[in-house]
Order: structure tokens, then sequence, then C-alpha cells
């Protein structure tokens, strides 16, 4: 945030233009700890601690890459923590999806997950692919013979009955991928309905949980696995959105086309909501001017659907999984956490300015995060 930003969001509460006027970190430090106490709501007030003290972090040039890194960290810190994302209007339901291989589509499933869930929201992942990756990093249990993400699709058991709570985070529901799962690509090409068995199980599943009484899940993520098959067909059934891990390297963009096309074609088959709102920069070194370019590129393309906060390329995310956790509880306070919980509450915010604005237009409140129209991009 710029010295402007918290003078600005802080109005004229009195203590705000002070601190962010003061020129030395020290200065500014000191004029936050000097100024009156803040008289306002208990959000306003949260609001304005949290601006303060960004205010008071030294400033950091672009020619020193390492303190800018530092700073940006220490402001997400500020920023983030502790922080309740707002709840959409009804349940996001957002593929996570890209047919190239190891481009961080289960880590940004999972560390999504868990920093939606730790901002109060209520999550469940859906693990369809065989690897189970997604599974191991939830720390859930997806041994052979597990209920699981198959018997739902295979044998159209119950969704409930193959839910498991990840133990590092309450609020976070995972539905696991075993080894079984990887039949079923074959198994389900001669079952009825093949296509939409994953969303009908869903929609069950949401119902059930509502006649129960269980809380509204408030963000469903499905991880897919990397090709096309019918295993993803039914994650894109299943989806409204289509979230895309790009990976900042070269050939990054190889693929892409097939991809677009794929989620047409879906689109105008099976699934006429499905969209692809979300586009996450992942492994991003900013040393590298390849990933600088890929970036761009990226950014061109879709300006309006790519998420402004990158996931920068860190040993503690790749570290995570081994420990069956993600990196949100394996070490929250990391560059790779902050990233994931910020791109978190940009995901989350995005759909609650869209729901505003639709609500606005209408004047009826009932637009939701699916209704999204992108403007000023690329047509895919
Ligand atoms: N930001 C990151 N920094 C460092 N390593 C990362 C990062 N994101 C992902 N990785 C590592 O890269 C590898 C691939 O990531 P991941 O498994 O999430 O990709 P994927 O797209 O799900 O792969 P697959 O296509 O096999 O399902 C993993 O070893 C993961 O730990
Ligand atoms: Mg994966």
């Amino acid at each position: 945030m710029d010295e402007q930003g918290p003078a600005g969001m802080l109005g004229d509460h009195g203590r705000g233009p002070d601190v962010a006027a003061a020129t030395t970190p020290e200065r500014r430090r000191k004029a936050a700890d000097d100024a009156p106490p803040f008289r306002g709501s208990a959000g306003d007030a949260d609001e304005w601690r949290r601006a303060a003290l960004v205010s008071s972090l030294p400033t950091a040039t672009p020619d020193t890459p390492l303190m800018a890194e530092l700073h940006q960290d220490a402001r997400r810190r500020i920023e983030l923590r502790g922080r309740v994302f707002p709840r959409p209007a009804s349940t996001r339901i957002i593929t996570v999806a890209n047919q190239k291989g190891g481009v961080g589509k289960t880590t940004t499933t999972v560390n999504l997950a868990a920093a939606l869930a730790q901002s109060g929201l209520t999550v469940l992942v859906i693990d369809t692919d065989p690897q189970g990756n997604a599974s191991t990093a939830l720390g859930v249990d997806h041994h052979a013979g597990t209920p699981s993400v198959y018997e739902v699709l295979v044998d159209s058991a119950p969704m409930q009955g193959a839910v498991q709570e990840c133990p590092d985070v309450p609020g976070l529901f995972c539905v696991p991928a075993t080894i079984d799962l990887s039949g079923a690509e074959i198994e389900l090409v001669s079952l009825v309905a093949r296509e939409t068995r994953l969303r009908v199980a869903l929609d069950h599943y949401l119902a059930w949980r509502a006649e129960h009484g269980h809380a509204r899940i408030d963000y469903v993520l499905v991880d897919c696995p990397p090709s096309l098959g019918l295993l993803t067909v039914n994650a894109f059934v299943v989806g409204r959105e289509v979230l895309i891990p790009i990976q900042c390297e070269y050939y990054a963009l190889e693929g892409l086309s097939q991809l677009l096309k794929t989620i047409d074609l879906i689109q105008a088959h099976l699934n006429p909501t499905l969209h692809v709102s979300t586009i996450l920069l992942t492994m991003y070194d900013a040393r590298t001017r390849l990933a600088q370019q890929v970036a761009a590129e990226v950014r061109t393309h879709f300006p309006d659907r790519t998420l402004r906060t990158s996931v920068p390329r860190s040993v503690r995310i790749s570290e995570a999984p081994s420990y069956g956790q993600t990196v949100m509880t394996y070490d929250p306070g990391s560059s790779g956490a902050l990233a994931y919980l910020e791109a978190a509450r940009e995901l989350a915010e995005r759909a609650a300015t869209v729901q505003a604005r639709g609500s606005a237009r209408t004047g009826s409140g009932a637009a939701g995060p699916n209704d999204q129209r992108q403007s000023g991009e690329e047509e895919r």
C-alpha cells in the first residue's frame, strides 16, 4: 500500500494523515503510538489499526528486490491475519483445471481452500485425481477402500459417506481420491449419465446438509487430474467457475487454447453456467525475466480474470504435503502461505464486489458470483 492509501482510508478520524505523513519509519511508528484513541466501529478500528501499521513499514523500491519481498510479506501479514472473508451469496463451485501436469493445480486447490476456511468460511475440496495428492496434502485418509469419490461416481454412493474433515483446519472438508479412481475413467464409459454424476452427487450432498442443519458450504474447490478425460469432464460439469493455475515458465500458454476450447464445448453441451472466472500465476520467480514475460503475457490476454496476487516459488509450499499439511498450517508466516492467503482474499472479495454491483443493478440482491461477466477481455 502506498503512503496515500491509509491516509485516504482513514478519512477524517484524525490520526491517519499524521501517521502517513511522518517521513521516517521511526517517526511513523511513533506517530501511530502517540495518536489519540480511535472513535468508530470495531470493524473500522481494525481497518484503521492495520492501515496505520502498514504505513509504518519502511518503504521499499523496485531496485531492492529483497527489501520489496520483505515489505510485501510484512504488509500481507498485517492486512490478512485474522481477517474474516465475506461469504458468497450462494455456494461457489470452482473447478481448478489445466491439462498440463505439475502447474500447481493441487497446491492451489488445497492452499486456497485452507486459506478460505481459516478466514471463517466453510469449504469442501473434491479430489478427482487418482494420484490423490490433494487428499494427502489435507491429511485425510485415502488408502485403497476408503469411501471416496470413486464410490460416489461409479457406485452412486451418497457423498456424505465419503466426506472427511481436514484434521488441521476446522471448516475444511474433503472428498478424497483413492487409487481405485484410476480405473474410473474406463468404468464410467458404460454408465448412464456418465458426465453428470458428480454434479448430481454434490447437489444431493448440499441439500442433505441443509436438511440436517449443517453449515452451508461456501466454497467447493474441485482438483482435476492433468488430462481432459471423463473425470475432468465431471469436474467441469459440477463447477460453475473454472480457475486455471498457470505456471510462470516456458510453454506455460501451450495447451491453454485446447483447454479453453474444451470448456467452451462443455458450456455449449453440458453446463451453460461454466466460465473461466479466475487465473492464478504460480511458481512465480520475480528474479527471472522469463517469469515476468509469462506473467505480462497472461495479464495482457486476461486482464480482469488474472488475480493481482501471484504465488512465488517457495520451498515451504513444496515441503508441506510431505507432512500431510497445506502450507497454511505448515508455515503460515511464509511468503507462500501469505501469497495464497492474499489470493484467497481476492477471490472472495471479487465475488462480493460482483454481487454488490449485481444487486445495485437489479435491485434484487439476487445476482450470484456465477452471474459474473468479464468485460474488456478477449473472448475465449
Ligand atoms: N509455488 C510453489 N513453489 C514451489 N513448489 C511448488 C509451488 N507450487 C507447486 N509446487 C510443487 O510443484 C509440484 C507440482 O505441483 P502440483 O502437484 O500442485 O501441480 P499439479 O498441477 O496438481 O500436478 P498434476 O498435474 O500432477 O496434478 C509439486 O511438487 C509441488 O509441491
Ligand atoms: Mg495435481
